[in-house]
Order: structure tokens, then sequence, then C-alpha cells
């Protein structure tokens, strides 16, 4: 699919800072994206300059700053990335306690093509929560790059830096661009 609009939700973890990659993957595919942070992700991300970069306004809140709508717009795939262990338990349960987890609970519910991209450690993904969380995203058709097949592996506690450096950005759009591109089944009612 040649041009699209992304939506991207970062959570609060440290890639947060370089989401500008995932933007500037888009963008050099003929993609508009915009971003939306978790209230924790405002302290890792620079909003300002994302809203140069992308032209829309980075939006944590249900309040909207004038001129912007309130509803979301259409949305040709959703990537959540860095996403957080707290997030992905979070959407796995459908939770929406802040403006991120709405949107993302309802753009899943649309059948909109959404990638996350987890950014934990062994310790919290060794957790039963977590697991479960995983396998339920997966089976309601989310795709979660994670694990030896995606290249894409929990870190050890303590290594997060170097494991920032190797996040998977492009990998992510490129995941989300592929699913955007192929029909949807016929129970999403949307062929
Ligand atoms: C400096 C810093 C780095 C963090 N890194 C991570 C991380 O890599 N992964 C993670 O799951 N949580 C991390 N956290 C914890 C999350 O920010 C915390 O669980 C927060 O509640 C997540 O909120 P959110 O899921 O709404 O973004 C970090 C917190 C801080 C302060």
């Amino acid at each position: 699919m040649t041009g699209g609009h992304l939506q991207i939700v970062v959570c609060g973890a440290d890639p947060a800072a370089e989401v500008s990659k995932l933007v500037r993957a888009a963008q050099s595919q003929s993609w508009t994206a915009a971003v939306t942070a978790t209230p924790s992700a405002m302290n890792f991300i620079e909003p300002q300059s994302l809203e140069s970069l992308t032209g829309h306004p980075v939006r944590s809140t249900y309040q909207s700053s004038p001129g912007t709508r309130r509803s979301l717009p259409a949305t040709d795939a959703l990537v959540i990335a860095p996403a957080t262990y707290n997030s992905i338990n979070k959407i796995a349960l459908g939770l929406a306690d802040n403006y991120a987890m709405t949107s993302v609970a309802e753009l899943i519910g649309r059948q909109v093509p959404t990638v996350i991209v987890p950014f934990v450690n062994a310790a919290l993904a060794a957790r039963a929560p977590f697991r479960h969380a995983v396998a339920n995203l997966r089976d309601e058709g989310v795709r979660v790059l994670l694990g030896p097949d995606d290249q894409w592996e929990p870190h050890p506690p303590g290594s997060g830096n170097e494991q920032q450096k190797a996040f998977p950005w492009t990998v992510a759009f490129d995941t989300a661009a592929q699913l955007a591109q192929e029909p949807r089944t016929a129970a999403t009612g949307q062929l």
C-alpha cells in the first residue's frame, strides 16, 4: 500500500524519545502519521518537534487544541511503540483509562491493522499476566512483534540502553503497512 495514515501510540519507556524514526519511516513511504502519547510517555518525548514533523498535534488528553477534531481521523494502521508492560496488559484487558488507551481500544475494535512493539525486560515479560496479554492480543488479530520469529526479545533487566539502539522502528512500520494491504477477513465485515 502506497500512502495511508498511520496512528502511532507511544508509551512511557526510553525508546519513545526516538519515535520520530517511525514517523520518518512512514513518511518515506508517502504515509502521513500522527502521534498519541500516554500520560507517562509525555515525559519521554518532545511534543513540539513531533508536531512540526507530523503536522498534527500530539494528543495525550481528551482536551483538543483549537481546530483539532475530537473524533479519530481515518486510520489505515496503528503502531503502539514502544509498548510498556503496563499498557500491554491494559490493552489486552480492554482498559480505557486515558486518551491513548481509549483510542487503542476503539481502533482495535474497528479492526484497524495493529502492530505492538513491546519494550520490556525479561523479568516483566516472564510474568503470567504479560504472557497471557500477548497471547490474547494475538488471538484478537493484533500483531505483537516479540519472540525469536520477530528477532525482538525482552532484554535482561538493566540493559535497556543497549536494546534501545536496536528498537525495530522500520520493521514496525513495514509490518503495519503490510497488514494494511491485506484484505480483512469476512468476519470483520470490511471486505
Ligand atoms: C526512566 C523510565 C524508564 C522506563 N522504562 C520502561 C520500560 O522500558 N518498559 C516498561 O514497560 N516500563 C518502563 N517504565 C515504567 C513505565 O513508565 C510505567 O510502568 C508507566 O506506568 C507506564 O505508563 P504507560 O503504559 O501508560 O505509558 C519506565 C519508567 C521510567 C521512569
